[in-house]
């Protein structure tokens, strides 16, 4: 069973979000009650060796230059750095290290299905991705050794970026603000805001815990292909019984509205977005980390295998959530695939979803309705027993 994890001391959450989320930077001193860094950089190293884990190099070649290597790393590469300032980038590192993945429990004041993942930074004396501005919310946890980290102005696409093929570093920085960041601080920066992070002395760490917001465009053009799916083709416009035009060259008011209520009929069900969008929001970019037994289980190994209760851990790979469905109905949607649950099991997803690790007694999981759900969740990997 891993710790609790670290927790913020005197945070005041719905001050943070009426003040600060995305609306300004925020630096927050020694913000945990106990802080101590979750990783090691070679274990930090030994991930970007690994062909299934996203990771960067950035190298700083010359004063205002850097430059990009897209990962996997061989390891003999760390040796080969010489003495430009250089940093190792790693995403998603909470789907692979419990550890680093406890590092978001104490930012669930926002959503879960609003968290893109936990990126982690190892960088030499100097070392840092050069001036930028993200397009979502971050809080930049410094965990070993120390950052600068200047704050610039706002940015948005239209912001002039130096020339550069890999890289979108801004041509122009205007510091509005500057610290230095100690083990334990946290510096949250709101989208679009620009920052630079260079690394005082080796040794440093920072854990980008990323937010998400998925963009209009994104919307639309993944719900409407999702319902392109279900059209068919004799679908089609037709014409009113006084279909003759007073004007032949003319598209009528009347013709537009028959057609453009075709096209936002076709988006508008509401339930058909629900169960869409959860699927979508939680789908995984690909199974990374298969928990799934080689033998399935069936319901009596289960029954058999409990003393009092049974321990399940969340498999941290896959993105949990849950929408209400009326009294005592939700569905569960993880990692992609959608659970239609009832009674007891509606109420065991919501557990599900609550936290990462969780008991289930013996009388919950005699329910017919539980029993299902818990076997095939372990049998796809998504849960496993303690
Ligand atoms: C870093 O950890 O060096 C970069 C994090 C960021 O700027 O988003
Ligand atoms: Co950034």
């Amino acid at each position: 069973m891993i710790d609790a994890g670290p927790t913020l001391r005197d945070f005041d959450a719905a001050g943070f979000l009426r003040d600060y989320w995305q609306k300004r930077p925020l630096l927050i001193r020694n913000a945990f009650a106990h802080w101590s860094n979750p990783l090691e950089p070679d274990e930090l190293a030994g991930l970007a060796c690994e062909p299934e884990v996203e990771s960067r190099l950035v190298r700083r070649t010359a004063p205002g230059q850097w430059e990009l290597e897209n990962g996997p790393l061989s390891p003999s590469r760390f040796g080969e750095l010489g003495n430009a300032p250089w940093t190792l980038l790693v995403q998603a590192v909470d789907q692979h290290i419990p550890e680093v993945a406890a590092l978001i429990e104490p930012f669930r004041f926002i959503p879960d299905w609003r968290i893109d993942d936990v990126m982690v930074s190892y960088a030499s004396d100097g070392g840092g991705v050069g001036p930028h501005f993200d397009q979502y919310d971050v809080f930049l946890v410094q965990g070993l050794g120390r950052r600068r980290w200047r704050i610039g102005q706002s940015c948005d696409e239209n912001s002039p970026l130096l020339p550069h093929e890999d890289l979108r570093l801004l041509a122009e920085f205007e510091t509005m603000d500057e610290w230095v960041l100690e083990p334990g601080d946290i510096l949250y920066v709101p989208p679009g805001v620009a920052h630079d992070g260079e690394a005082i002395g080796d040794d440093c760490m920072t854990y980008s815990v990323g937010f998400r917001a998925p963009s209009r465009g994104d919307l639309v053009s993944a719900f409407a292909d999702h319902v392109l799916d279900s059209l068919s083709e004799d679908d089609r416009y037709t014409d009113p019984d006084d279909a003759a035009p007073a004007d032949p060259g003319e598209i009528s008011s009347d013709a537009l509205a028959r057609l453009h209520s075709m096209v936002t009929g076709a988006l508008a069900d509401r339930d058909a977005f629900s169960r869409w969008f959860g699927a979508y929001i939680t789908e995984q970019k690909d199974d990374r980390v298969d928990w799934a037994p080689e033998d399935p289980i069936t319901a009596d190994n289960l029954v058999s295998a409990r003393g009092g209760t049974v321990v399940l851990e969340r498999n941290s790979a896959f993105r949990f959530a849950f929408i209400r469905q009326g009294e005592d109905a939700v569905l569960l949607f993880v990692g992609g695939a959608r659970y239609a649950c009832h009674g007891a099991a509606a109420s065991v997803a919501q557990r599900i979803c609550a936290k990462t690790e969780f008991e289930l007694e013996n009388e919950t999981l005699r329910d017919p309705g539980v029993e299902e759900l818990i076997v095939d969740l372990i049998n796809r990997g998504y849960l496993a027993p303690d």
